[in-house]
């Protein structure tokens, strides 16, 4: 299965219910505040962020390559009367009849690509679609190893309507000088008597700040400025886990 395909059928249902984390929406309204609307979020899933953009007036229209993602954030945008234009789009493959002064991801979704191939393919879409001064930021991350202890133990979520979800991960391969980490989960849907169980292959595909920087560059953009998960303006770090990288068209 290729990787941009990874939030389909029972992966994308358990997304949300599965997800421990929930993102503020409010450090992208400051970005698109300061850079200029209308805006794109590549990889808007099932929109939790898009939605809470939306609902607070900005212009910012949404791509992703799951039309099963893009369904869910479609139903909660009609259940919310939301107006939003949603694409269903690879980001390397990004196409949009509109042109954007910011286009961001609400989380390192750039490392869903998997390989730097196909990240050089985004980034020169990502380029097609900002005008000079027009600016992109890509959140980005360097996962842990996956600790061993954790292969097959299994942790499970109850929803509120009794279905019972647990999810694990079975294997666990890591190879540092591809930068990529590829974890078989196996999720599982229980409910009225009837069992889903799928694995599914996660793969996740890392960069260094010099190499993310080369590739921005061969892409046709420069690093204007490297920030923290708060956007918070950081200097080059060759150690640091987690960063975003602010972007605009070279001249
Ligand atoms: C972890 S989810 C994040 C969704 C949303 N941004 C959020 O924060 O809730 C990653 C999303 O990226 C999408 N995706 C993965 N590869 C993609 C690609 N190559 N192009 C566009 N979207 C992609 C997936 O389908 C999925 O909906």
């Amino acid at each position: 299965m290729e990787a941009s395909n990874f939030y389909t059928g029972i992966f994308a249902e358990l997304y949300a219910p599965l997800k421990s984390t929930s993102q503020a929406w409010e450090p992208y309204a400051e970005f698109i505040s300061q850079e200029g609307e209308p805006a794109l979020e590549l990889g808007c899933g099932d929109g939790e962020r898009i939605l809470d953009l939306r609902r607070n007036g900005f212009d910012v229209d949404g791509i992703d390559s799951s039309t099963d993602m893009l369904a869910r954030c479609a139903q909660q945008a009609a259940q919310a009367d939301i107006e939003v234009a949603l694409f269903p789009q690879r980001m390397e493959e990004l196409e949009l009849p509109r042109r954007y002064r910011s286009i961001f991801l609400a989380g390192p979704t750039f490392t869903l690509l998997p390989d730097d191939v196909t990240a050089l393919r985004a980034l020169k879409r990502i380029r097609g679609h900002l005008a000079d001064g027009d600016t992109a930021l890509v959140p980005l991350f360097i996962p842990a190893p996956t600790d061993p202890r954790q292969l097959g133990m299994v942790s499970e979520v109850v929803t509120k309507g009794g279905e019972v979800l647990p999810c694990s991960i079975v294997s666990a391969d890591r190879d540092e000088d591809a930068r990529v980490q590829r974890n078989l989960l196996r999720y599982e849907k229980h409910a009225n008597g009837t069992s889903v169980v799928e694995d599914r292959t996660w793969l996740l595909h890392w960069y260094t700040q010099s190499g993310f920087r080369q590739l921005a560059e061969a892409a046709g953009l420069v690093v204007v400025a490297l920030q923290d998960k708060e956007g918070r303006t950081i200097s080059t770090d060759a150690n640091a886990t987690e960063f975003r990288v602010v972007l605009q068209s070279a001249r």
